[in-house]
């Protein structure tokens, strides 16, 4: 094996953790809060944020949308340069953060922020930022990605950059207990997904990978089997330790990736407004059965140690299609409402991203995309 494994974000993880911000953020610092529709005016998380923020000099801009919009965050970044920001702190779920993660870049830009995004600028610099999640799932928190939308011409596309790593990232389960099912479902697949993406390819020789890959997807296993208890502290807590390790960093290093179940998952979301996660769920069975002499392996061994069945690799598919469906999460394509130009819009986009060899072999091709997505239908 060969890597290099860089994660800077210090995790503060449990309950009543908010406070701890001010041990990073220096008091001489002008901080800009940004969050999205209200969810943190009902829980608290609003006021114990101003609480923690007494003393300091702070702004706050409000309405960044799930799938964030370039549109939106413009207007932020105007506030950040006018009002001279030192400091985001980003209070909400992946939507939030990644838009705070495009602010901190563009700030500190002259030309227009969505060159970063087709990939036409790497971050040169940007502001320092923090995190207060309030939804597990993505784990934008502790990562160094952000997928920005662009409202005007359909596209959903993601940029990196070690620069934008928050400084620290505030996890507390308690601020859990506003999610609706919908959310909280919508956690538990993405975060398995992202497992999936960075093990669910060929075999590898790390153990230590495979071992960790396969208790997070056991932990979610779990917590999908144990549904019935999800409006526990216990319950909330793993998903969100989960989610957060699903995409750290440290289970892709070094190891073979696919993200393609991703990759058209955001051309149709960006199409059809579907949720990041409801779109992950209608493509990745798909796939899976489309790639299947190449996934075989991994997926033997993830039936034997995931979901202890140990005899067929085709019944893994149907096992991870059943959990999602057993947690309220549609597996096809045709549960929402899309239109005849599906396959064209999205093939389509694909290609103008220049996405046609996908998955860790570059081997799924456009004309594989269309096949997963007449299944899907
Ligand atoms: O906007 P508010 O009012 O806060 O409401 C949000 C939003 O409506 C609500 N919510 C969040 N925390 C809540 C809450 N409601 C009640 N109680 C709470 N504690 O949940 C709704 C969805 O929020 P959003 O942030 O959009 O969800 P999620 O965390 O799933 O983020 C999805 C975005 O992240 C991107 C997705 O593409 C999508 O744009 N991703 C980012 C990744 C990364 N940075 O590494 C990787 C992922 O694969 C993904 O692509
Ligand atoms: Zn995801």
């Amino acid at each position: 094996m060969n890597y290099t494994y860089f994660n800077p974000t210090a995790i503060e993880f449990g309950s009543g953790k908010i406070s701890s911000i001010v041990n990073y953020i220096d008091k001489k610092l002008k901080v800009l809060v940004v969050y999205g529709g209200g969810s943190i005016k009902k829980n608290g998380v609003y006021d114990q944020v101003k609480t923690a923020l007494e003393g300091y000099t702070w702004l706050e801009f409000s309405g960044v949308e799930p799938n964030p919009s370039l549109e939106t965050l413009n207007k932020a970044v105007k506030i950040i340069k006018d009002e001279k920001i030192d400091f985001v702190l980003a209070v909400g779920g992946g939507s939030v953060i990644d838009g705070s993660k495009y602010l901190v870049a563009a700030a500190l830009y002259d030309g227009d922020g969505w060159d970063f995004l087709d990939g036409s600028k790497q971050v040169q610099k940007a502001l320092p930022l923090g995190a207060i999640l309030t939804l597990p799932a993505t784990g934008s928190e502790s990562n160094a990605t952000a997928v920005i939308s662009k409202k005007s011409t359909n596209e959903k596309r993601y940029f990196g950059s070690p620069l934008v790593y928050p400084k620290f990232a505030v996890l507390d389960p308690s601020v859990m207990i506003t999610l609706d099912d919908r959310q909280l479902a919508n956690g538990l697949v993405d975060a398995f997904v992202h497992t999936c993406e960075q093990y669910l390819t060929y075999p590898n020789s790390s153990l230590l990978h495979d071992g960790y890959s396969q208790t997070i997807l056991k932990g979610l296993h779990n917590l999908s089997l144990n549904w019935e208890n999800r409006r526990t502290a216990l319950w909330q807590e793993n998903l969100m330790l989960l989610a957060n390790q699903a995409l750290n960093g440290f289970i892709g290093s070094g190891v073979p990736q696919d993200w393609a179940t991703h990759m058209i998952g955001h051309e149709i979301t960006a199409f059809y407004g579907l949720d990041h996660a409801q779109s992950l769920a209608v493509v990745q069975p798909y796939l899976l059965r489309v790639m299947i002499e190449d996934k075989k392996e991994k997926l033997l061994q993830m039936g034997k140690e995931v979901f202890n069945m140990p005899q067929n690799y085709e019944i893994v598919i149907e096992a991870i299609e059943f959990m999602y469906q057993s947690i309220g999460v549609p597996t096809k394509l045709s549960a929402y409402k899309t239109d005849n130009k599906v396959i064209q819009n999205i093939t389509k986009a694909l290609e103008t991203h220049g996405m046609t060899a996908l998955g860790e072999k570059g081997n799924i091709t456009l004309d594989k995309v269309a096949k997963i997505l007449e299944m899907s239908i």
